[in-house]
């Protein structure tokens, strides 16, 4: 198999410098156990690393983007080289002056490709690796042209302090929700826009919603009055620009799980390729779990149901997989039922608690391989009748 969105768009440049996708739904969809093989979507790598952090066997991390894997890499060779309050600066979440001579320190551990990329990257590092992605870049835009437009810091601030749900309804009603955001907000994330500027047009071709960007704005009126605000880090990252709190922040950022990321990073293997071709190179039963990000949203029907034939006879009896749906709705083709079965209810209730809020849906399923006596119990029914 190939990959169908490969050929017709670049991935040359970092498109997502962090996952923008709630690593809590990928640990209470998978259930990571010490037996698991994990192939993950590397992405920007955050919830590659966080599902090591749950200690399987191995965690594979594949992306076709080269420079995504240099960038899972360089976050792993600050993981090895650097003290948690460097670790921390060194990737932008905290200011530092000097993070180009921290990177000498760490461009040791990387391979002769990441080494020789991020070498001719001194902007971006300065900058911080967590900054530099096409759609952060774009989420910078908004909070810095657009939102001043719509809201004073002193109303984004009294957002951000409110404790309950109820608090968070009543002042989006009477002070968040105004004409100008619900105007500049549609505009901003309708699909025009963040076609040219923070995705790519190419990945709504398979898009049915009309209005895209009154899609995103119930997601982020759902976001700020039905999930609470306070550790919601990626709310407060789109507002605010950081993470004031990162005890409360994504589990790879969190310093009590720093010693113990280290010691799970050598079951960290990274591939780039396509996943279509990886997997048609690899023996049955490889992995047991799954975190697909929303890769399915890029390609045909007919290609997303070929792709999970490729995945299922990749996986172990039992095998997980989670995926999310970000505009486009991907879920098992009834013809595959007698083989994947959907965890719909507790997919569904993860779906709510999503603190990324973007996605319009979320998807656990399992995979249900036959055993040599199911197929002996099949044959022979098939010879009596
Ligand atoms: C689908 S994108 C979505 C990003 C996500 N919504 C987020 O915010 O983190 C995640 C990554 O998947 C990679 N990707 C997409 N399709 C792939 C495929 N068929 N094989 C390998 N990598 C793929 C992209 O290069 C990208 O880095």
């Amino acid at each position: 198999m190939q990959s169908e969105i490969r050929t017709k768009t670049f991935f040359d440049k970092i498109r997502y410098s962090q996952c923008w996708e709630d690593p809590k739904l990928l640990y209470e969809g998978l259930r990571i156990t010490p037996e698991d093989d994990v192939l993950s979507i590397s992405s920007g790598g955050c919830n590659t690393l966080a599902l090591l952090l749950k200690n399987p066997q191995s965690v594979t991390a594949i992306d076709f983007n080269l420079s995504q894997n240099c960038l899972l890499e360089l976050k792993v060779a600050a993981l090895q080289n650097l003290d948690y309050a460097d670790f921390i600066a060194f990737l932008g979440v905290r200011p530092i002056e000097h993070r180009w001579e921290l990177y000498q320190n760490i461009r040791v551990g990387l391979s002769p490709t990441a080494r020789g990329y991020w070498d001719t990257q001194r902007t971006m590092i300065e900058q911080g690796v967590l900054h530099v992605g096409r759609f952060e870049n774009y989420l910078r835009m908004f909070r810095q042209t657009i939102l001043p437009l719509v809201h004073t810091h002193r109303t984004i601030e009294q957002l951000l302090s409110l404790k309950t749900l109820e608090e968070q309804k009543c002042f989006y009603e009477s002070i968040w929700d105004n004409r100008r955001w619900r105007f500049l907000f549609r505009v901003f994330f309708g699909k025009l826009m963040l076609g040219r500027l923070g995705r790519d047009p190419e990945f709504f071709k398979y898009v049915q919603i009309e209005n895209v960007g009154e899609h995103y704005l119930q997601r982020a009126k759902y976001a700020l009055t039905e999930i609470p605000i306070q550790g919601n880090f990626y709310a407060e990252h789109i507002l605010t620009g950081a993470y004031s709190n990162l005890e409360q922040t994504h589990p790879y950022l969190i310093e009590s799980n720093f010693q113990k990321l280290r010691e799970n990073l050598a079951k960290l293997k990274i591939v780039t390729g396509e996943l279509e071709k990886f997997l048609d190179e690899k023996p049955e039963g490889s992995f047991s779990k799954f975190n697909l990000s929303d890769i399915f949203e890029w390609m045909s029907q007919a290609n997303y149901e070929a792709l999970l034939r490729a995945i299922m006879r990749a996986s172990r009896d039992g095998a997980r997989l989670c995926y999310w749906n970000n505009l486009v709705l991907r879920e098992h083709p009834s013809s595959l039922d007698d083989r994947l079965q959907s965890h719909r209810e507790l997919a569904q209730q993860l779906h709510f608690q999503d603190r990324s809020f973007v996605y319009r849906n979320f998807v656990v399923e399992s995979v249900h391989k036959p055993s040599a006596a199911d197929a002996l119990d099949t044959i022979s029914t098939i010879s009596v009748k």
